[in-house]
């Protein structure tokens, strides 16, 4: 053979064999891993807070309701999974309980019924307050698997202002209760709901046309909210703007 050949031979074999190697590496770690508990984690992370409809400032013309149907479409959208209809299939829990239920195989869903929301249910309403400029905004709580808040955790807002804001809850209080945790994850939780805490600003007459900055936090419960460098863990700001 020429030594050519004898070249191309070495380098055919010893690339067949890094090629092997990286298999094979690649499957011994891929049978470590648990594809429902990530793998590395000391502890449970705390979640986020984000708000529907999704926008950081919400502005519109109450008279207007082209202005404002993005945002009540969005709700309706948004809320469709959690129409008492789809709620009914899943399964009542203990109120003030965590749903532990680490060993069964397939995961009962703990319902959260859109008619708890009330007048931010858009089904009283289906402006959801935006007609009469006392609009609705709805906050959930990213999803973390494994997390069992401690305490009673609930949604406070305050708007950064000089005078108190009116600012109605639904579930009362804005409670976030127990129930809802833990969450395993999509493999065997397919349809677990999160719980909504939905706020109604009661805007006056004179917060017409000025801009309104509330940010709402969890509290009541070791879930972290004042974290310096990640702003949304636990809290979320957003802009009102409310003209007629
Ligand atoms: C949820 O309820 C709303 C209002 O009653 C209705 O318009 C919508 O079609 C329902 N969606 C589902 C998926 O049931
Ligand atoms: C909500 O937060 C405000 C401002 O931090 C605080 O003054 C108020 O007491 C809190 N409300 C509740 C029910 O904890
Ligand atoms: C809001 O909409 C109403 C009705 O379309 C209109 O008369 C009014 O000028 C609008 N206001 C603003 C601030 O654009």
């Amino acid at each position: 053979m020429a030594p050519s050949g004898l070249i191309l031979l070495f380098y055919f074999v010893f690339y067949a064999f890094l090629a092997g190697m990286f298999c094979l590496t690649m499957w011994v770690m891929l049978q470590t891993l648990d594809e429902n508990i990530p793998t590395y984690q000391d502890r449970v992370p705390s979640p986020g807070l984000v708000i529907r409809p999704h926008a950081a400032d919400i502005s519109f013309n109450r008279s207007d309701p082209t202005n404002y149907n993005q945002y009540t479409q969005h709700l309706h959208n948004f809320l469709q999974n959690y129409n008492d209809s789809v709620q009914e299939r899943n399964d009542l829990c203990l109120v003030g309980e965590y749903t532990d239920q680490d060993a069964e195989p397939v995961k009962k869903v703990c319902q959260f019924k859109r008619s708890l929301l009330r007048q931010c249910s858009g089904l009283s309403d289906s402006s959801f307050g935006y007609a009469e400029g006392k609009p609705c905004i709805i906050i959930k709580m990213n999803r973390v698997i494994g997390l069992k808040p401690q305490g009673d955790p609930f949604i406070n807002c305050t708007a950064k202002r000089n005078s108190l804001l009116q600012i109605r809850y639904f579930p009362s209080e804005g409670r976030l209760d127990k129930m809802f945790f833990p969450y395993y994850g999509k493999n065997t939780h397919a349809d677990y709901v999160q719980p909504l805490v939905a706020v109604q600003l009661l805007l006056s007459k004179e917060d017409l046309n000025v801009e309104q900055t509330v940010e709402c936090r969890v509290e009541g419960s070791n879930l972290r909210n004042n974290d310096e460098r990640d702003k949304a863990l636990g809290r979320v700001t957003f802009r009102v703007l409310v003209s007629e």
